[in-house]
């Protein structure tokens, strides 16, 4: 949707003269320059086809008989924000999150589809990124590098190095998504650097991830050209990566929020702003309505101490400097591509007027351009390669009278220990025991076809159900079913499988609450709306029953997160993560 430089040159130049005359002239601006850090009232702004040709305090000499002149009456106008990662599939579609996000004056996603590829590779990567096309709002995709998170255990699909390469050649494929397990650098894993120097002999950006690596390590990372992390977690982290010349976006979404220990130390510290970026990593329904997006970020931010137009800065040009797009976007000036908003003060930072390309999409807060639906093709909403499931499918058989468990304990949503518990054997069966807390915890390939399944037992969930069962979990996207009793989780698989993948919470072999996932079995079909209230449902439904835990939907999410200690399930089998080995559900 967006013209180049190159191929406007001429017309832009015309327009700045007045040779030509302009589409569309902004009046009356208090103009947020995040190039000199001031506000620059009674500006004019003219804006040929998608691109800004001419900002000043008098554009008339560009206006002719068919120009349209808005007069923005003072109010403040500021350039697009963006979201520099973000996985957007997630929950909704594309063209769904868009609104959310454009309603938060969100121009730009940088989107990591790294569940996609798990579920689909290529093929996957493909569709996505034709989902994000001529949309009202600019996608760029990186290719994710993470995938298979381990290859001892995972069972993930990837995209070869041929496909990697044909990826980036796509304008709107910036490069590779976050090396998350940054061990595969720093042990110089023969693809990884493979990846890595083909990016870099590309031009191509690659996002980084160094949780817990510092030091000779996080030198031996930035040395390999990943030069951006959004895990720093405190100031420290963050200064140890800025002064190693990385550029950190500071995450503030469904995962974590950071801002609120980051940007006060940054302050206090004088740190220069302009290698610091917002990101989300992903927002839930509930999240970007409660919360909502980079608009959010800036409001935190102003909160604890961040300047107006610093935080726009952050929000805006330093993003587009970071993925080198710095001549087509992130601020208001000649050349630029016409992605404005519009405020009526700087304090809500949810703009009145959105314009993407010079088009206006949103106005008074509503949406004048419609966003067209596109057909999704039947093989993407049939990745539940499942059979019908019985509660024979969930024994554990033993010839013992008594058993020790391996069990995952849960200590939060995401964090787990490895647990040991004693359990009887009944028939030669060995059966949960909801008054012990102690569940069923089942990880089954739904993607390749193969029947591979691992089925062991989990601690301190607490909710008083029969089964949850989810497709969606980072990032192999096995279907995991945590239960009480073999029918419940018989019941729970068998709906996501009629439903070709979501979530399900079942009792009694009712449906107690249920989150259809039809794409991919990650990323729901229906409208934001119906998935904000499905998934409301869920999390209620559990919380309701006695979880322990506020977000029950992270569990099933994170179970097989082999990125993460100490133990996790995957259809392969219970890993111990930090010896790298399988470990046996009972002895
Ligand atoms: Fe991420």
């Amino acid at each position: 949707m967006n013209s180049s430089l190159a191929n406007s040159i001429s017309s832009l130049n015309s327009v700045a003269m007045g040779d030509k005359k302009a589409d569309l002239i902004l009046k009356n601006c208090n103009l947020l320059s995040v190039y000199t850090r001031e506000i620059i009232p009674k500006t004019q702004v003219a804006i040929v086809d998608d691109r800004i040709a001419y900002v000043g305090p008098d554009a008339s000499h560009a206006i002719g008989s068919k120009t349209k002149i808005i007069d923005v009456k003072n109010k403040f106008v500021s350039p697009g924000f963006a979201d520099p990662h973000l996985h957007i599939d997630q929950f909704v579609l594309p063209s769904e999150f868009a609104k959310q996000a454009l309603l938060c004056g969100v121009t730009s996603l940088f989107s990591d589809p790294i569940d996609v590829v798990s579920v689909g590779g290529s093929r996957g990567f493909q569709e996505f990124l034709r989902l994000g096309e001529d949309l009202p709002i600019r996608i760029f995709q990186v290719v994710p590098g993470g995938l298979p998170v381990d290859a001892k255990f995972s069972n993930s699909k990837t995209m070869s190095l041929s496909q990697e390469k044909s990826a980036i050649k796509h304008p709107h494929v910036l490069g590779l998504g976050e090396v998350f397990s940054w061990t595969k650098v720093t042990l110089r894993e023969p693809k990884t650097m493979k990846s890595l120097s083909t990016m870099l002999e590309c031009d191509c950006i690659i996002n980084g991830h160094t949780a817990g690596a510092s030091d000779k390590k996080l030198n031996a990372y930035v040395s390999s050209g990943v030069l951006s992390c959004h895990e720093p977690i405190n100031f420290d982290q963050v200064l140890e990566r800025l002064r190693l010349g990385m550029w950190i976006m500071i995450r503030e979404g469904s995962i974590r929020r950071d801002l609120k220990e980051i940007i006060p130390r940054v302050l206090s510290h004088g740190t220069y702003l302009n290698r610091l970026m917002f990101c989300s990593d992903g927002l839930d329904p509930l999240d970007l309505s409660k919360f909502g997006h980079i608009d959010h970020c800036i409001r935190e931010s102003i909160k604890l101490g961040l300047e107006p137009i610093d935080a726009i800065s952050m929000a805006s040009k330093n993003n587009f400097d970071y993925y080198n797009m710095s001549k087509d976007l992130g601020g208001i000036a000649p050349g630029k591509l016409a992605d404005i908003l519009i405020f009526k003060d700087l304090k809500s930072f949810r703009p009145t007027q959105v314009f993407v390309g010079g088009k206006l999409i949103i106005s008074d807060g509503k949406f004048v351009t419609p966003i067209k639906k596109k057909t999704i093709p039947s093989w993407i909403k049939n990745t539940v390669k499942l059979n019908k499931f019985s509660k024979k499918s969930f024994e554990i058989k033993s010839k013992k009278n008594q058993v020790t468990a391996n069990t995952i304990s849960m200590l939060t949503e995401i964090i787990t220990k490895i647990g040991s518990v004693e359990l009887q054997a009944k028939d030669g069966l060995v059966s949960a025991s909801l008054d012990s807390d102690v569940w069923k915890v089942a990880a089954f390939d739904r993607t390749h076809g193969t029947k591979r399944h691992s089925i062991g037992f989990l601690e301190n969930f607490g909710a008083e159900i029969g089964a949850f069962a989810s497709t969606w979990s980072f990032h192999e996207n096995d279907m995991i079913v945590i239960g009480s009793n073999d029918s419940d989780m018989a019941t729970a698989a068998n709906h996501i499988i009629k439903n070709q993948g979501g979530l399900v919470v079942v009792k009694s072999g009712k449906i107690l609450s249920s989150l259809p996932l039809q794409f991919a079995g990650i990323v729901s079909t229906d409208s934001f709306e119906k998935v904000s209230s499905n998934f409301e449902k869920i999390n209620n439904s559990i919380v309701d029953s006695g979880c322990k835990f506020p977000r029950p939907h992270l569990i099933p999410l994170f179970l097989p997160f082999l990125a993460l200690p100490s133990v996790r399930i995957l259809s392969s089998g219970i890993v111990d993560v930090k010896k790298r080995q399988y470990i046996e559900p009972i002895y």
